[in-house]
Formats: structure tokens, sequence, C-alpha cells
């Protein structure tokens, strides 16, 4: 019986600590990491990696049979900011990736799938405030779009093809091991560089620009979660609202002066305030918490505790 996992996008942020994750559970080498560049060092040590290029379906399926994959997850993509100012190619990679992947479930050559959704299928009509998992959904960016044309298509393939394919609306995610790259929610990590580094940090988004965030570490968890549950538990393909904390960055900021008290930060305000200002403030995640038993475990002392700690090893 085929056993193995494959990671795609496994030297991004998510991607590499989902990868360590994996292979603590599941063993080293059943866990096939693949990017289209190679990881840091301690990523490429850990096991097995193919270069892979996630619109090519044909290298991909290659992949799935020689290493005798069973669960896919296809964590590459481009993110709001990055989508932005290459929208066509924005477009292509992270709808193509899903195609391909979409099309192995349907040909039975995988039978499990997860793939990442974002707060950015929301946009400025949604309601704010504690964003319900059903509501407005009327993305303005290209990345949101993009990210809501795929739930689209996930609920489609699991509803006509039998696609046992999961998915989260990742807040953004606040890490240590990996930088973000291209994101709106890329600040609530520079920050904590730039506070150890420098002692200073001047912000792209205004202060009081609130979102929904998550530390990493609750962010794996959640996945690994979702992709253990029974598949009766799994009642939304489309994909799930999860939350973990919500804050601005002066709030971020006075967690950091708790241990930091010089640090400073000031504000200046670029083209991502517009896509942060388009994006729910709080997420309502009743949804996961009932289905398949959710629930957060850090929140932003926690979380600024943490990242300082690692940072400064
Ligand atoms: N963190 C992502 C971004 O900022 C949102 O999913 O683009």
């Amino acid at each position: 019986m085929k056993k193995n996992i494959l990671i795609v996008g496994a030297c991004g942020q998510i991607g590499t600590e989902l990868t360590f994750s994996l292979r603590e559970k599941h063993g080293n080498e059943a866990i096939i990491a693949s990017d289209i560049r190679e990881g840091n060092e301690d990523l490429m040590n850990s096991g097995p990696f193919e270069l892979l290029d996630a619109m090519d379906y044909n290298a991909l399926e290659e992949i799935v049979a020689y290493h005798e994959i069973d669960t896919i997850y296809l964590m590459a993509a481009m993110l709001s900011a990055t989508a932005e100012r290459f929208p066509m190619r924005a477009w292509n990679l992270n709808m193509d990736s899903l195609f391909n992947v979409l099309k192995l479930g349907k040909e039975k050559k995988v039978s499990k799938i997860f793939w990442p959704s974002s707060i950015a299928v929301f946009g400025p009509s949604t309601p704010r405030e504690n964003t319900p998992q059903h509501t407005i959904m009327e993305p303005s960016t290209v990345y949101g779009i993009s990210k809501q044309s795929g739930e689209r298509w996930c609920e489609y393939y699991h509803k006509n093809y039998q696609v046992d394919v999961r998915s989260i609306r990742y807040p953004g995610l606040i890490s240590w091991k990996t930088m973000p790259g291209g994101g709106t929610t890329d600040y609530a990590v520079e920050i904590y560089h730039k506070a150890l580094a420098d002692g200073t940090y001047t912000c792209f988004l205004k202060e009081d620009t609130e979102l929904p965030m998550m530390f990493m570490h609750d962010a794996i968890r959640a996945t690994m979660e979702l992709m253990e549950s029974d598949a009766e538990n799994i009642k939304i393909r489309s994909s799930y609202n999860l939350a973990g904390m919500s804050f601005t960055p002066a709030e971020i900021a006075a967690t950091i002066k708790n241990h930091i008290p010089e640090f400073k930060i000031d504000y200046a305000p670029d083209s991502r305030q517009a896509i942060a200002d388009s994006w729910p403030y709080s997420i309502d995640d009743t949804e996961a918490q009932q289905h398949w038993g959710w629930k957060a475990a850090f929140n932003l002392e926690k979380t600024t505790e943490k990242m300082l700690e690692n940072l400064k090893k």
C-alpha cells in the first residue's frame, strides 16, 4: 500500500516547518520534500528532496509514482503583495499547481490532498469583525481571487470526483525558522528580526491596521489535525476559517517593548496597506472547532516570547 507524503513548496515559510513536523511524526524517509529551488541546510539534510516545478504535471506525476505517494500537501503559491506585481504569473502558478494536484486526486493516483487557502478570499464588502465561514466573498486582490476560485474547485472535485481534498484559510503566519516572502502580513515576522538586530522597525502598514494572525506552531498543528481527522468530520470541502489572534502593528510593538524596552517603531505605509484594508480584522472559526475539534493555543504575548527566544539563538 502507498503511504508516503509529498510536500510541494517544501522550502517556503509553511512548507519548511510542515516538512519537519511530518518527518518527526512519520519518519524522515516517508516525507518527500520538493520545491523549485533547494531549501536551507537543515531541511535539505533531514530527508529526501526533489526539485519540482509545481506547474509541470508530468514531473509531478512521475515523482508521485516513483516515491509511492499517497498524500500531497501543495504549499507552492505566489502571495498577495508579489501577485499584485505579477498578476498573470500568480494566477497561472496558483491555479495550474492546484489543477495538477486535483487531477492526481481525480485519477486516484493520490488519495488525500491538502491545499491552503487564506483570509485573502475575503474582500472589502465582507463583514470584517468575526468574519463568518459563509459570508460575502468579493476578493479584490489577484491572490484572493486565485484562492477563492481554488476553494470553489476543491469543493467541485470533492463533490463530483470524490477527491479527498482538505483546506484551511490561514491567517497571517508568524514563524522564526523560515522567512515569509511577498505577503502583506510579513511585517509581523520582520518586526521581530529588526527589533533584535536594530532595535527599530519601519512598518509598511499603519499602526492601527488590525489583521488575523497565527503562530506557526498552531498553524502546523491545525493542518495535521485536519488531515488526520476522519473524512466524515470534514463537512466543508472549500476551506475552513481558522482563528488564532488578531492585533495591530502598535499592539505587536507593545509586546516587543515588554522584552526590549528601547525598541522603536515608526510607520511608512506602502501599497500593501490597500491589501490589508480589504481583509477582515478577525475570524470566526466555529465550524473548525465543531467539525474537527480545532482550538488555538498561542496568543500575542506567547508568540512574542517564543519569537524573541528562538531568534536570539
Ligand atoms: N499571509 C498571506 C499574505 O499576506 C495571506 O494569506 O499574502
